[in-house]
């Protein structure tokens, strides 16, 4: 197993080119099943998670060529409609191809994703939204088995939580359907956003995109004549990359992303005291003064996002006084806060609220990761730290970060891959 070694306390300088999105990627390559031509997506991350994808629709029977960042893929051979248990356990995005697949083909059966480090996250919204289309649904042997032999009809939907690929997964399947659906409370991530307009271009008349009442006209079962595609600039990945500039005192620029989309994380930085300057595709960060206390609450977009918080605790740790984290999306996304005590960090927790008591002097330590952006946290706090880190179970970074020890090597790091 492959591990990360950091040698913390250096200067970072110089800019980062920001990789197209994964969860902007996931929905649209689960998409390409409604298309009735071969389609093209290119930026695309070269992480493991669009690689599980990839083989979970050739594992369905169709065809695809990845040549760097860019897939060709051809749906039309799929002769299974089973999402396999060995590869959804991998990936619970997995769980993407349900609605494309029972409204393309009429049934699908698809393993249900367990739950994972951060919670329980159940699909019951998925499911509860696909009946309401006419889908009959039972769970039988660990699979969700779904069925509408006429097809699936358009209907009201109203999500009773703000669900990403709950949203996903139902627009899709309206996509074919018969009829009018509309989605009410629906997502407004960027990622959503980009997949309505994609299936708006194939065709597909989408109302209110972006806001959170979608309004779907389906194609009553015809296939989609979809164009090529390019991804969308990752605002995950270039928030972390903006946290490792702040938390090693340096000044740096992101490249190729767009600000607009990391407006609640730009204005934290903000707050704690980072200059920052953009323009329509980059932003750079430069050392603050003196690192303010924050106070972030997780939202759904445009609020702040679940997917920065593990990162800004280790921000946080620098501080000149008391932050407080409050987590309000998955239950159980403090994992990291255990492995950045072994830093020194002082961080009391109390249910979903975590108080950081800075500043803190980082010491470098082993330490473990638990899943995806905890990881990511884990090495920031170890570039900013004195002396050796070594992050373990990296495997969970690379389902989401395109060749992150390149790019903070590039920067000025000290990272290095080592095997165990
Ligand atoms: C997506 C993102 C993930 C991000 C999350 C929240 C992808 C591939 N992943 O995950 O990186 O952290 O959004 O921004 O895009 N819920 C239910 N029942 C359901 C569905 C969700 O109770 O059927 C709950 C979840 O447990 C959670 C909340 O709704 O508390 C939001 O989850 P959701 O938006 O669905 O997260 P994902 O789409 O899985």
């Amino acid at each position: 197993m492959d591990y990360l070694q950091i040698e913390g306390g250096n200067r970072l300088s110089g800019s980062v080119r920001i990789s197209g999105a994964k969860n902007a990627a996931l929905p649209l390559i689960a998409s390409s099943i409604l298309a009735k031509n071969p389609i093209s997506i290119s930026n695309l991350p070269n992480v493991k998670d669009i690689q599980t994808l990839l083989r979970l629709l050739d594992n369905l029977g169709a065809s695809y060529s990845l040549d760097g960042n860019r897939v060709d893929i051809d749906t039309s051979t799929i002769d299974s409609t089973t999402a396999v248990y060995d590869i959804v356990r991998t990936m619970r995005a997995s769980i993407l191809v349900l609605g494309p697949l029972l409204s393309r083909f009429g049934h699908c059966e698809v393993s249900l994703p367990g739950g994972c480090a951060i919670g329980q996250r159940p699909i019951d919204l998925h499911l509860k939204a696909l009946k309401q289309m006419g889908a009959q649904i039972s769970i039988r042997s660990g699979y969700v088995v779904a069925q509408a032999p006429s097809g699936l009809k358009g209907s009201t939907i109203i999500f009773d939580k703000v669900t990403v690929t709950g949203t996903e997964n139902i627009v899709m399947a309206a996509a074919l359907a018969r009829g009018k659906t509309t989605i009410v409370n629906a997502a407004k991530e960027p990622e959503v956003v980009q997949l309505c307009e994609v299936l708006n271009r194939s065709g597909v008349q989408i109302e209110g995109i972006g806001s959170d009442e979608l309004v779907i006209h389906g194609s009553d079962g015809e296939l989609l004549p979809m164009e090529d595609i390019e991804v969308i600039p990752d605002r995950i990945e270039a928030g972390t990359y903006l946290c490792a500039g702040a938390i090693t005192g340096s000044k740096i620029t992101l490249r190729e992303v767009i600000p607009q989309h990391l407006e609640a994380v730009l204005l934290k930085l903000m707050q704690m005291g980072f200059p920052l300057q953009s323009d329509d595709s980059s932003i750079t960060i430069e050392p603050a003064k003196r690192i303010e206390p924050v106070e972030i609450v997780t939202s759904e977009y445009p609020g702040f996002p679940t997917d920065m918080q593990a990162q800004f605790m280790s921000l946080a740790l620098l501080a000149e006084g008391t932050s407080i984290i409050e987590e309000r999306l998955f239950e159980n996304r403090f994992m990291h806060v255990s492995e950045l005590r072994r830093f020194g960090a002082d961080i009391q927790l109390k249910g979903n609220i975590a108080t950081i008591i800075g500043p803190t002097k980082l010491f470098g330590a082993d330490v473990m990761a638990t899943d995806l952006r905890a990881s990511s946290a884990l090495v920031l706090a170890g570039l900013a730290a004195q002396g050796t880190t070594n992050v373990h179970r990296i495997y969970h970074l690379d389902r989401g970060y395109e060749k992150i020890e390149e790019k903070l090597g590039a920067l000025g790091a000290k990272i290095k891959r080592m095997r165990e």
